[in-house]
């Protein structure tokens, strides 16, 4: 994700990041330059996170649902998740490809860390080989793909850096 930023200035370009949680990330895109949007559930993850925000960032941070909370169509250019896609129980992930694809503009990017592999009832929920493609391809095309080597333990192996951006 850093390497990423690195290659990617930002211009003023809007970032949404859901199911953030404690959220470093935020603090990498916006500390970057980023118009950076998050957005999570948990009152007490979005209380750590804004605790450490600025106040302009801050008004920005969100406790709420990203399915249903009131973001416009097409407001984002990307949109980046971490172990948001696994946590949500598989019959969620069309929703969620949907919900990604109405919030980005044309052309704009969802990119992230996505984790493959059976798991077992219990979220975190890996994908299965293939399913990326069958989710995302209708409407999106993947530009970066790469082993994640950063992953924290439970995910080590198992993740890949995918860069999709929206047809
Ligand atoms: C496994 S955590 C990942 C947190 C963070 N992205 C990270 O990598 O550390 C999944 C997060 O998604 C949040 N979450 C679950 N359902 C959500 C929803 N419908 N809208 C927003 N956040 C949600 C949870 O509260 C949790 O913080």
């Amino acid at each position: 994700m850093l390497q990423w930023i690195e290659r990617n200035p930002p211009r003023r370009r809007h970032i949404l990041i859901p199911g953030c949680g404690r959220g470093h990330e935020i603090f990498s895109f916006s500390g970057a330059g980023w118009n950076t949007t998050a957005i999570d559930v948990s009152p007490a993850a979005i209380e750590k996170v804004k605790r450490r925000a600025n106040r302009a960032l801050a008004k920005q941070i969100y406790c709420a649902d990203f399915f249903t909370h009131a973001f416009n169509p097409g407001q984002f250019d990307v949109i980046y998740e971490r172990a948001f896609l696994n946590a949500l129980a598989p019959a969620r992930w069309p929703e969620f490809v949907q919900r990604v694809a109405t919030l980005l503009k044309p052309g704009g990017l969802l990119l992230g860390s996505i984790m493959f592999g059976d798991c077992g009832a219990e979220p975190p929920h890996g994908l299965a080989e293939g399913e990326d493609r069958r989710l995302f391809e209708p409407g999106f095309m993947l530009l970066e793909e790469a082993p994640v080597a950063d992953s924290v333990p439970i995910f080590e192996g198992r993740e890949r850096w995918q860069v999709w951006q929206k047809r």
